[in-house]
């Protein structure tokens, strides 16, 4: 994992003062009359706080070609839940769709807003702002791209377990991020496998404090992310309030947060989030149901603790019965990936069938259509790494990469 390059922000924040300091030199060529007009209107509609922050996309759901989620937090005083949307840049033509907000339980004085797009044209790119209607203040213009439909390509960022304690893990998650997005630039989203945040006692102020770390990446404005639950987000609210995600399938999932449990389309994928926090029984049949009336071509599953790790997790999944309970499932269904963090480290195993290593065709560093389920673990994507246990590969290790700098590279074999 690559340090963060502190120039970068510390240049973002000269980059900041020079804009303020650009505006203040422009207010003093307007009369002193314009001067008290315009703060005087500045009085009337906007509150003393920013009223839009912690913006982030999510595809639209079930299918991502036809639509976008958007949630941010605002003051208490910005009552509406507003998404104008337009095809372009400067907004023209616009149109505008109302959702919701509650009370950010644990973030005084904060309302979760969100709000969802539909009817949108698959694999257009959008120009979008958030914001209160009644108050007239908007927010800064990004942009997104909606998914693509079935028989369209595309490409996905994966990262995991952020877990942000403070500026300095948020700058390196910023940057882990600006990284990826620079190398895949037409990625059509980032799959997150869990643990955005880090704390897990059940302190929500504290878990609130570190979403505002988890969502500093200006990045996130412009991608749909796609979450899961990891053990660290401990089923806390916050969750749910941070991202517009559906509620939990009706029975389904006991003992996890709303907003945990979900599938939706990208391209001839379709993509099922687990919450490995929460009966995993019940998840079983809801997966059951959602594969077996698809007709996409590949199915993948995304969920926080791997079955096949190669770190400080390396027995979890055997110890708590995870690993049993789950790989005869995934073989029935014809699972082609599963994701996974949680480990901190990188795992690529074989294909897998039966909890059997099965040959596969690599072409071009590709595996082509391979029999059985690849399950793909991914290293922390801010400050906390673990080490490999041991430098020889397991039976499953396709391939796999220390977390850390200190501990064994990487292996092949
Ligand atoms: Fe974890």
């Amino acid at each position: 994992m690559k340090k963060l390059k502190k120039e970068i922000y510390i240049f973002i924040r000269i980059l900041i003062c020079s804009t303020v300091f650009i505006l203040l030199c422009n207010f003093n060529t307007v009369s002193a009359q314009g001067i008290i007009e315009k703060i005087t209107d500045n009085l009337d509609v906007e509150p003393k706080e920013m009223v839009t922050e912690q913006i982030i996309l999510t595809p639209s759901m079930p299918d991502s070609s036809t639509g976008i989620g958007v949630s941010w937090y605002s003051n208490t005083s910005s009552t509406a839940s507003k998404l104008r949307i337009s095809e372009n840049s400067n907004m023209f033509n616009y149109i505008e769709f109302t959702g919701n907000n509650a009370t950010a339980t644990a973030a005084t004085g904060k309302l979760s807003h969100k709000v969802s797009a539909t009817d949108l044209k698959p694999n257009t790119k959008y120009y979008y702002q958030v914001g209160d209607g009644n108050l007239n203040n908007w927010s800064s213009i990004y942009s997104f791209t909606t998914g693509v439909k079935a028989g369209g390509d595309f490409t996905f960022i994966f990262v995991s377990d952020q877990q942000p304690k403070n500026q300095n893990d948020a700058n390196t998650w910023e940057n882990t991020l600006a990284q990826a997005m620079r190398k895949v630039p037409h990625a059509s989203m980032v799959l997150s496998a869990g643990d955005q945040v880090d704390d897990y006692t059940g302190d929500d102020i504290l878990q609130e404090t570190q979403y505002t770390y988890f969502t500093q990446p200006e990045d996130l404005r412009n991608i749909a992310l796609v979450p899961a639950n990891g053990n660290h987000d401990n089923n806390r609210i916050a969750f749910f309030n941070h991202f517009n995600l559906p509620g939990k399938p009706s029975g389904v999932g006991a003992g996890g947060v709303e907003g945990s449990i979900y599938s939706f389309t990208m391209g001839d994928a379709l993509f099922m989030v687990m919450n490995t926090n929460a009966d995993l029984n019940s998840q079983i049949t809801w997966l059951k149901s959602i594969a077996n009336n698809s007709i996409a071509r590949w199915k993948i599953v995304m969920m926080h603790k791997s079955l096949y790790a190669v770190a400080n997790h390396l027995n979890d999944a055997v110890n708590d019965g995870s690993r049993n309970l789950l790989y005869p499932v995934f073989d029935e269904l014809g699972i082609d990936l599963v994701l996974a963090g949680h480990d901190h480290s990188y795992i690529r195993t074989y294909p897998m069938k039966n909890n059997i290593r099965v040959n596969e065709n690599i072409v071009d560093g590709y595996s082509q259509n391979p029999e059985g389920t690849i399950y793909l673990q991914t290293n922390g994507a801010a400050n906390k790494q673990y080490d490999l246990v041991t430098n020889t590969p397991e039976y499953y290790t396709a391939k796999k990469l220390s977390g850390s700098l200190t501990g064994p590279r990487i292996l092949y074999n």
